[in-house]
């Protein structure tokens, strides 16, 4: 089934300079490219993105590191494109995901972990209105 599914390449990604080594994995998979922008975010929309975490302990220094500079948004499609993103995104914890996943690759940290993805189809719709209003149907 052809699916939306909304990514994020984090500050970290962004200022170590591995936005197109991030992207390179996604279109090599075959995955499309729908709609990309980078963007800095203020606490406002980084609380409505994470709404789902903005009571636990570990938001607040996660609010700071989304909030602490650039980060590139996009909209990727493709079959099965939710699950598939984060098999390529590989588990949170950069310094336990699996070698060949980005996080796996690249990240040897909990929070620092260069991408996300949406968790469901839910999540996907949520997400994509949030940062790409103009990709919702009327
Ligand atoms: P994401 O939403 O960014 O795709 O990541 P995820 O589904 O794999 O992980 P999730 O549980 O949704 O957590 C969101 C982001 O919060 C940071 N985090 N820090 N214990 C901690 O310090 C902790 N746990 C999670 C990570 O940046 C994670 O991606
Ligand atoms: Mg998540």
């Amino acid at each position: 089934m052809t699916q939306r599914t909304l990514v994020l390449i984090k500050p970290d990604a962004v200022r170590r300079g591995l936005v197109g080594n991030v992207l390179a994995r996604f279109e090599a998979k075959g995955l499309t490219i729908v709609a990309l922008e980078q963007r800095l975010i203020d606490a406002t929309q980084a609380d409505a993105h994470y709404h789902e975490h903005v009571e636990k302990g570990f938001y607040p220094p996660l609010r700071d590191f989304v909030t602490s500079g650039p980060l590139v948004a996009l909209v990727l499609e493709g079959d099965e494109a939710i699950e598939v993103v984060r098999a390529i995104n590989g588990a949170t914890d950069g310094r336990k995901a699996a070698p060949g996943t980005i996080r796996g690759d690249l990240s040897l940290s909990n929070r620092e972990n260069l991408v996300h993805g949406s968790d469901s189809p839910e999540s996907a719709e949520r997400e994509i209105a949030l940062w790409f209003p103009s990709l919702v149907p009327a």
